[in-house]
């Protein structure tokens, strides 16, 4: 975000207290901040205790004595299927329904939490008969269907670890997740629907087999699209076949706290997208606790509808773990906001009552941009709450979701956390917060942020700087899944005082300080209200999703015609942000078609490398890329031109006629 944007976001003066009836109903009460603020870990130990089944209890809460290495409730263990399933059917709500799936294409299938326990317990013991057991990697790629809700519960019952990986990408991608991991298993299915279409899902599974040199033993297949799939004998399974065979019993063992749950990759700031590792206790317990509170959810009544993939963090987190663990009823749906019809969203809020509904700026953008007499058809009145997340949502949008989609009354919950954080960090409370427009706000009960300048000192409100979280949290990343020096480096070394570290000198921190840095600018207010500024580093966030503009970069060089390449974010009004490149075509190929055509195949090129999301908006075919006498590709004035300002100060280049040359071209 530019500086302007941000002095005209702070002039935002609109403020709306909680309605006094959500007030009066409210879940979460003033004593969270105070109990969290006498001491933090304690609050921790109760949180966990008072919202999670232990099988064996936990004495010890937070282990910290190895930074940036935590652990959260070490000698506890416990069942993290059986806290989202088994228990609540004990506790007598098997037949309430946990969630009802709606298929893009009209299919329906709604599972009570006694089903859903059911189905879990199958599908663990097809797991166990394929020889997964605790500790070993499960990649799941499938569209938004009951068995990818399944899938995760039946890995984590077994202790075995998963790693979704979202639908939307290419094959390449798929094939570097599962090496990555060395899994044994894939569960995919034969196709998804997407936009009145069924998109092939097991084709890019065999072409990330395709090499033979995988360590995958099985692939299990579901059949969603019935689209004609090729098939390996001994390798592929269909899942309706074998799951009839399995027993609907199922023991849950307990598992330590630290027991790993699951992976997800994420794109940072180098080529290569990282493996983010979190664990079991500490996940659940903030992931409960987020869920509950700052969405207000009251079990028996309301109808929770979080719109994320599982391929995302968001999915993970307030579609399969947290909602489960509270024993929330929800709404899960196959396809895009726009099919059939451009109301399908509203429709199905109206359909089930949805009380809930958490979602992206982005698909707010979008609606917007439609307009109001779309979801003015609806009878949108179940709704009580509305969340956003993915990216600042800009006052506007705050306004319109409010005002259209929440009948000018609902509140709105802002809620800033990342894949890494595992949890909301930063949120408002629904019953509690005076809600500002464009603004965060708050750290929620228990987790400590700090904003500051780059020299590690605090920043004085109101002013900028870089956001931190200073100490450990239950639901942190535990690690980047066998690169413990680039989880140091990423995360802790800019403001911390490592114990390894600490002897350079070096740290500007004062000592023992172990900060975790986000990655994001935020600006605090006099209030001490937090505005989240967008990210500092080169990733870009197109749509609420996080990509590389060195994975772009080196997606786009892996072409033949490709000499060099550089990505930027450029400023889009729909996505936010859109993928920018800027491309110089090696001297021998540039006769072999033109720009268009060259730039038209390579933005196919990066649909095939990465997927969809990561395909360039536009391709610029340049001679020069502006660079610094050190030979660093200066980004700033490509964002310049990406977005149509004046060139900045380019006194710094190499050649100070490069940018002249490629303005000119591009004009
Ligand atoms: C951005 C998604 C502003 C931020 C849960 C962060 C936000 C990145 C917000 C993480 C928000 C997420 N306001 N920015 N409410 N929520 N972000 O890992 O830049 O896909 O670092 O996790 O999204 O993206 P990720």
């Amino acid at each position: 975000m530019s500086r302007n944007s941000i002095d005209s976001l702070l002039l935002e003066t609109r403020r709306f207290a909680p309605p006094p009836e959500f007030a009066a109903n409210a879940i979460a009460d003033a004593d969270l901040y105070e109990r969290a603020a006498q001491d933090r870990v304690q609050f921790w130990a109760d949180t966990a205790r008072e919202l999670l089944h232990w099988h064996d209890p936990f004495t010890q809460t937070l282990d910290w004595s190895n930074p940036p290495f935590a652990k959260w409730f070490a000698d506890g263990t416990l069942n993290v299927a059986y806290n989202c399933l088994d228990r609540h059917v004990l506790a007598g709500h098997g037949d309430r329904v946990a969630f009802h799936w709606e298929g893009e294409n009209g299919d329906t299938r709604t599972l009570t939490y006694a089903e859903l326990t059911a189905e879990v317990k199958k599908a663990a013991n097809l797991l166990a008969a394929l020889g997964i057991h605790q500790g070993d990697r499960v990649a799941i790629y499938l569209p938004m269907i009951p068995e990818a809700v399944i899938s995760m519960l039946a890995v984590a019952r077994l202790g075995a670890v998963h790693s979704v990986v979202f639908g939307g990408f290419s094959s390449e991608s798929l094939r570097s997740r599962i090496d990555d991991a060395q899994a044994k298993l894939v569960i995919t299915a034969d196709g998804g629907w997407r936009k009145g279409k069924v998109f092939p899902l097991k084709d890019a599974v065999d072409g990330a087999l395709a090499n033979g040199t995988s360590t995958i033993e099985h692939v299990l297949v579901v059949k969603r699209g019935n689209n004609d799939v090729e098939w390996t004998e001994g390798r592929d399974l269909w899942w309706h076949d074998e799951i009839v065979t399995m027993d609907a019993e199922h023991t849950a063992h307990a598992f330590e706290a630290e027991n790993p749950l699951f992976i997800l990759y994420t794109s940072g700031t180098t080529g290569k997208p990282k493996g983010i590792l979190h664990t079991s206790g500490g996940y659940l317990t903030q992931v409960a606790f987020t869920h509950k509170n700052v969405f207000d959810l009251h079990p028996e009544t309301d109808i929770f509808w979080c719109t994320a993939d599982v391929g995302w963090v968001t999915g993970h987190s307030y579609v399969v773990y947290g909602p489960l663990a509270n024993g929330a009823t929800q709404v899960i749906y196959e396809g895009t906001p726009d099919t059939p019809h451009a109301g399908r969203w509203w429709e199905l809020i109206e359909k089930y009552g949805v009380t809930i509904f958490y979602t992206a700026p982005t698909a707010i953008r979008s609606f917007m941009k439609i307009g109001r007499q779309v979801p003015n058809q609806f009878d949108l009145s179940s709704l009580r709450l509305l969340g956003s997340v993915g990216e600042p949502i800009n006052p506007e949008a705050w306004i319109w979701y409010r005002d259209v989609i929440g009948g000018g009354h609902t509140p709105i919950v802002d809620t800033w956390w990342q894949t890494e954080t595992g949890a909301i960090m930063i949120s408002a409370l629904p019953g509690l917060t005076t809600l500002k427009p464009g603004s965060a706000q708050v750290p929620i009960p228990g987790i400590k942020i700090d904003i500051l300048g780059d020299d590690g000192t605090r920043v004085d409100p109101p002013r900028g700087g870089l956001l931190v979280v200073s100490e450990p949290w239950p639901s942190m990343l535990r690690g980047i899944w066998g690169d413990p020096d680039r989880f140091r480096e990423t995360y802790w070394s800019k403001f911390s005082d490592l114990p390894e570290s600490s002897s350079s000198g070096a740290s500007a921190t004062a000592p023992g300080q172990i900060r975790y840095f986000a990655g994001d600018g935020a600006h605090v207010d006099t209030d001490g209200d937090i505005w989240l500024l967008g990210r500092v580093d080169d990733v870009m966030n197109v749509s609420g999703h996080r990509l590389s503009t060195t994975e772009i970069e080196s997606a786009l060089v892996s072409h033949p015609i490709v000499a060099e390449a550089a990505v930027v974010g450029a400023a889009d009004e729909a996505s936010g942000q859109a993928v920018v490149a800027f491309v110089i075509i090696k001297s021998n190929q540039q006769h072999a078609q033109t720009a268009d055509e060259a730039s038209a195949l390579l933005r196919d090129h990066v649909v095939g490398q990465i997927g969809a999301i990561a395909r360039p908006k536009r391709v610029f075919i340049v001679a020069e890329l502006p660079k610094t006498r050190s030979g660093k590709i200066m980004r700033r004035l490509l964002q310049d031109v990406a977005e149509g300002r004046e060139i900045g100060d380019t006194t710094t280049l190499a050649d100070s006629t490069v940018m002249q040359i490629i303005s000119d071209k591009l004009r």
